[in-house]
């Protein structure tokens, strides 16, 4: 069989927020089938890149006192970062803000354009007055025209379900400024989506996507499309759009189209050409791995611009469903939004691979990250079945045989796990990696059986067995051999940590058939360590800094006059004690120069009392005093703390005094 060659993509994440598990499930599914199709020998590239533009970048960008270009550079770093320490291998992770992908974006508007495709229209938008920008749904907050609920978003209600238009909102406020918003109007321009309608219902049903997802696209396009809005008024952080100026790309353009870019990319350091995979009737294959959240955007507008752009479309997408925790949604205020960095401080990113491959099959259904289930799966599957083969065969061919394997004899388990092969690479190949599992594990269980039955333990006592023994351990490694080959796309870590104890060279599918025998392996360490639930546990707790508003955002960077307000003292401590009740505090009486105050202060995880008495700290003097559940605090005092939770209070030379301003 010939060698295929595939481009393989994730979905772009987006470059304002850290990479969470939602993400790793996506990037984890799509590793997997890419480092499988690598062990078949196929050619395949697996590339991605943060998805750059959008007004959420340049907001973000703003309330962090700095510029979108600066921003999204350090989010680039995170992000490869977190998804290298999971074992993703990108073959190259781009960004949309790119110049090739500026090019691209441009060309395919031309194209888009010649092709009589792209019209303009007067649209009336909310207006933040203040910022001087157009605002979005998700900029615009009030009250649920149908519930009443306060602080809704201007597409629907969280509280009743409801979906309007942003302007039947009650008493809408930008959420940006504070302000009230005012209407108007401005042009934009439309991709003619509504003529694609026909194209699609013959698209969709072709093959590229799974059966309940064609007929969920169905459902729309029996009504018809509608024309799609591509561009999106200044200020916008995007690409402008060629002859309108301070128009810009809506970031969802030119976002599919950073796949390509990522791409041509990769292929311009690597010898090869973009092109070849991408023009119509390309003999190579490309496959997008999305989550079922965007498949509007994949399967309706991707395909559409493509095909009016004469290029060729993708050969399938893979649609995964939604990663909840312990059966509810990621949430910040339940603390079970869980970043990359976050799970990384507790537990091996092995475990998560395992187990997301344990639950993703070929259908787009919601996955569930229940901390029981996956400390239990863990442990008994991989240490309880996998590993336990290992450790139980190696311990008589070290100690008895000198690290020496036999001549594998026919056996008939031997032969089956072999012949196992072409289902499991048919589930492997079908992204249905919870049906691979289920083949693999049950053959280390019946490996297991299989020792159990044989007992070497007892066999070892008669020197007329010792063949047999040898031969039975050796039997039993080679079956370990041929699921490390199987479970290598899934943890290719623990497989690389296998073959160096069996002193193998790096196995590909190939190699299967190939018994190792009448060799010599190395000493075998444990390759996991079980992992105990509170460790698990602790990656879902419950963190006040979690906690999402929806009150207006307020900019990070502040003039010099807004600082000057802030007037800022030397105070002694004069008095410290416990609060009855409360965990973090502790009141501080001070003595401000001429008159004391009473402050409460989050310090109690750092600070005795005893310690603090007579200690110089710095008092923010003008702020307005709070009523707290446990009495009035006058001020507060500043500290540093860090994202462990440690505290620092910030303290004075020691030769200033009570009263002196800080400025
Ligand atoms: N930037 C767009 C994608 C552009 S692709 C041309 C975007 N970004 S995202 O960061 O919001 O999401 C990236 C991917 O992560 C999407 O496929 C999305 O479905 C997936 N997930 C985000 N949260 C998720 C879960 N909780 N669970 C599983 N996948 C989720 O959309
Ligand atoms: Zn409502």
């Amino acid at each position: 069989m010939k060698n295929r060659r595939i481009l393989v993509t994730s979905a772009l994440p987006n470059a304002n927020g850290p990479i969470h598990l939602g993400h790793l499930v996506e990037h984890i599914q799509t590793d997997i089938w890419v480092r499988f199709q690598k062990i078949l020998g196929n050619h395949c590239v697996y590339v991605c890149a943060d998805d750059a533009h959008g007004t959420a970048t340049m907001l973000r960008a703003e309330e962090l006192g700095t510029v979108p270009e600066k921003l999204i550079e350090k989010v680039r770093d995170e992000h490869s970062k977190d998804f290298r320490a999971f074992h993703i291998e990108h073959d190259n992770y781009y960004s949309t803000h790119s110049i090739e992908n500026e090019s691209l974006a441009s060309f395919f508007f031309r194209r888009l354009s010649d092709a009589d495709q792209i019209r303009t229209e007067a649209v009336r938008q909310f207006f933040d007055p203040k910022e001087k920008m157009f605002l979005a749904d998700r900029y615009i907050i009030g009250s649920c025209p149908r519930c009443k609920e306060k602080n809704q978003y201007g597409d629907n209600c969280e509280s009743c379900g409801a979906t309007y238009e942003a302007t039947d909102l009650i008493d809408p406020i930008s959420k940006i400024s504070g302000e009230k918003p005012t209407l108007k109007e401005s042009e934009h321009l439309f991709f003619k989506l509504s003529n694609f309608t026909e194209f699609l219902k013959i698209w969709t049903r072709s093959g590229v996507l799974s059966e309940p997802i064609a007929n969920k696209l169905n459902e729309w396009l029996k009504e018809g499309l509608k024309d799609w809005d591509i561009s999106r008024d200044g200020p916008y952080f995007g690409f402008e759009i060629p002859g309108y100026p301070s128009k810009y790309f809506y970031v969802w353009l030119d976002a599919p189209i950073g796949y390509i870019a990522a791409f041509q990319n990769f292929c311009e350091k690597n010898d090869l050409d973009y092109q070849e995979y991408w023009r119509e009737e390309s003999e190579c294959e490309v496959h997008h791995f999305i989550g079922k959240d965007i498949i509007n955007f994949h399967a309706l507008f991707w395909p559409a611009i493509l095909n009016c752009a004469g290029y060729r479309t993708p050969t399938k997408i893979h649609v995964h469903g939604f990663l909840t925790v312990n059966g509810t949604k990621m949430s910040k205020s339940r603390g079970t939004f869980i970043t990359a960095q976050e799970y990384l401080d507790h537990l091996d990113p092995e475990f998560l691979r395992y187990y997301c491959a344990s639950k993703l099959n070929a259908s787009a259904e919601d996955i569930d990250f229940n901390l029981d289930d996956f400390v239990q799966k863990v442990n008994s599957d991989l240490v309880g079945k996998f590993v336990n083969i290992a450790s139980r065969c190696s311990k008589f061919i070290e100690k008895e045989f000198n690290y020496r394997l036999s001549e594998i004899p026919s056996n008939r388990l031997h032969d089956e796990t072999i012949a196992k092969e072409g289902e499991i690479r048919q589930f492997f190949e079908k992204a249905d990696y919870a049906g691979a599992i289920r083949e693999i594990m049950s053959l280390a269980s019946k490996a297991n059986q299989f020792i159990d039955k044989k007992k070497p333990w007892v066999l070892i006592k008669e020197e007329t067995n010792r063949a047999e023994v040898q031969q039975i351990c050796s039997i039993g490694l080679d079956i370990f051999r041929i699921l490390t080959i199987f479970l290598k796309p899934i943890l290719p870590n623990l497989a690389e940590s296998a073959e160096a104890f069996l002193g193998t060279d790096s196995q590909t599918w190939s190699d299967i058939g190939e018994p190792i025998h009448d060799k010599t392996i190395n000493q075998f360490h444990p390759l996991l360590k079980r992992i105990d639930s509170k460790t698990a546990n602790k990656i879902v707790r419950e963190s006040e800094d979690k906690i999402e508003t929806k009150e207006p955002r307020t900019k990070k960077s502040i003039s010099i006059d807004d600082f000057t307000k802030i007037d800022l003292r030397v105070a002694r401590v004069i008095g410290a004690t416990e609060v009855e009740g409360a965990d973090k505090l502790l009141k501080l009486d001070l003595d401000a120069g001429n008159e004391t105050r009473s402050v409460f202060s989050g310090i109690k995880s750092a600070y005795r009392p005893k310690e603090l008495k007579d200690r110089l700290v710095v008092l923010v003097a003008n702020l307005a005093p709070r009523q707290m559940k446990f009495g009035v605090s006058e001020g507060m005092v500043l500290a540093a703390s860090d994202e462990q939770g440690n505290v620092y209070l910030i303290e004075p030379p020691p030769n200033s005094f009570p009263g002196m301003k800080i400025s």
